[in-house]
C-alpha cells in the first residue's frame, strides 16, 4: 500500500508489517556515552533542571538522531517526574542514582494528583520542539514508567533493586498502596496523552522492575494498572501504539503480551526471543533483545549478537533495540558499528 510507504518505519512495524533492515533505536540513547551529552549535561546543573529545560532537553533528545540517524527519537525525560509532580522531593546525586524522600503513610495523602498538565508543563514544550525538528522518517516516542516500578523508587527512597520495601508495603499497608497506585495510574494516563497532544507518535512503558513483584501480585500490581493506564490513552487516542517493557518479567511475558493491550513487547537480554516469538506467534510484534554488554564489546561478539536477532525475527515484526538501555562506558564506534549491521551496510 501506498500509505505504508510513506509511513515511518518504526510506525510500519507498529502495524504489523515486518520490514528489512529492521527500524532501530536504543534504549537510553540520549546519554553519557556520547560526549555531547556529557559537555551540555556539565552546563545545565542538575539532572531535573536539565529534564525542565525545554531548549536543552530537546537538544539532549536530537543529539543521537543527529550522530547516528535512529528510526526514533525518545523524548528526554525520566519516569521520576512524576513523583515529582506529585509533590515528592526528587534529586539525583552524582553517582548515586536517584534520591527520594521514602514516601511515609502519612504523606500519602498529601500528593497532589491533579497537578500534572502544569508540573509538567516544559516537558510537553520538549516534545512539541522535537517534534518540529526531526527528520521526516524518525518517529517520536513519548514514555513513563509503569506504576509498580515509579513506586519502587517512591517507597524506598531510591533505587531497591529486589524491591523490599515495596513488597513490604504492599503486604502491610495494602490500602495505602492500592490509593498510591490508583494515584499513579491516573496521573501516568494524563502524562502519556499530553505527550501525545503534544506531538508524541508511539508510547513506551518502562516497567523496568517487572522482575520483582511477587507472582501472585503480578496481575494487581503490574499487569492490571497497565492495562487501565493504556485503555485510558487509548479512550483519548485510539490508534496510539504502545509498547511495553516488562523487563525480567520470565514467564510473565506472555501475559503482557496478551493482556494489557500493548501493541508491542520490548524484550529484556535473558529472555529468548526465539521462544518467546514461538509462543506469541509470527504477528507478534517485538522490540529489543540485545545485550548491551555486547555493544561494549564490540567486533565479532556484536556481529554474532546481531546476527542471532536478526534470525530470529525474519519476515516478523521486530523493532530493533537493547534488552536494556545503553550503558555509559559503550564506544561510539561500537554504536555505529551496530548502525551498519543492522542497516547492511557491512
Ligand atoms: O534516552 C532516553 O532513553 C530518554 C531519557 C530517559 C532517561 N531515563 C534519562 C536519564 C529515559 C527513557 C529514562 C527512563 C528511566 N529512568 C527508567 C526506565 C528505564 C530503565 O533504565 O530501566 C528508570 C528506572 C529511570 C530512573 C533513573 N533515572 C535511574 C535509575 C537513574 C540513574 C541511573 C543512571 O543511569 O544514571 C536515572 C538518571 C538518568 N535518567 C540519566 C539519564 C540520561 C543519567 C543521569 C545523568 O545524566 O546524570
Amino acid at each position: 500500500m501506498i500509505e505504508h510507504k510513506l509511513q515511518k518505519p518504526i510506525l510500519q512495524v507498529l502495524s504489523g508489517k515486518p520490514i528489512t533492515p529492521q527500524p532501530i533505536w536504543l534504549m537510553r540513547q540520549a546519554g553519557r556515552y556520547l560526549p555531547e551529552y556529557r559537555e551540555l549535561r556539565s552546563q545545565a546543573g542538575d539532572f531535573l533542571s536539565l529534564c525542565f529545560n525545554p531548549a536543552l532537553a530537546s537538544e539532549v533528545t536530537l543529539q543521537p538522531i543527529r550522530r547516528f540517524d535512529f528510526d526514533a527519537a525518545i523524548l528526554f525525560s525520566d519516569i521520576l517526574v512524576i513523583p515529582h509532580a506529585l509533590g515528592q522531593k526528587v534529586w539525583f546525586a552524582e553517582g548515586e542514582g536517584p534520591k527520594l524522600t521514602p514516601l511515609a503513610l502519612a504523606d500519602l495523602v498529601k500528593l497532589k494528583p491533579g497537578n500534572i498538565r502544569t508540573a509538567l508543563a516544559p516537558v510537553f514544550e520538549t516534545v512539541s520542539t522535537v517534534k518540529a525538528k526531526l527528520p521526516k522518517s524518525t518517529a517520536l516516542i513519548g514514555f513513563a514508567g509503569a506504576p509498580w516500578t515509579v513506586a519502587n523508587y517512591m517507597i524506598a527512597g531510591g533505587s531497591s533493586d529486589d524491591s523490599i520495601h515495596l513488597r513490604r508495603f504492599a503486604y502491610e499497608n495494602t490500602d495505602a498502596l492500592d490509593r498510591l497506585f490508583e494515584i499513579l495510574v491516573q496521573s501516568t494516563t494524563d502524562y502519556l496523552i499530553a505527550q501525545i497532544e503534544a506531538g508524541a507518535e508511539v508510547l513506551q512503558i518502562f516497567e523496568s522492575w517487572a522482575g520483582t513483584i511477587p507472582a501472585g501480585q503480578v496481575k494487581k500490581y503490574s499487569l492490571d494498572p497497565i492495562t487501565k493506564i493504556i485503555s485510558g490513552v487509548r479512550h483519548h487516542s485510539p490508534a496510539i501504539p504502545v509498547i511495553v517493557f516488562p523487563r525480567a518479567a520470565g514467564t510473565h511475558y506472555t501475559l503482557y503480551a496478551k493482556q494489557t493491550g500493548a501493541t508491542a513487547i520490548s524484550v529484556d537480554t535473558q529472555t529468548s526471543l526465539q521462544t518467546l516469538r514461538a509462543e506469541l506467534g509470527p504477528q507478534a510484534i517485538l522490540q529489543g533483545n540485545l545485550d548491551p554488554i555486547a555493544l561494549i564489546s564490540g567486533g565479532k561478539h556484536l556481529q554474532s549478537a546481531v546476527d542471532t536477532i536478526v534470525d530470529q525475527s525474519k519476515d516478523t515484526p521486530h523493532i530493533f533495540n537493547l534488552g536494556h538501555g545503553i550503558r555509559p562506558e559503550t564506544p561510539i564506534e561500537h554504536v555505529e558499528q551496530l548502525m551498519r549491521l543492522v542497516r547492511k551496510k557491512i
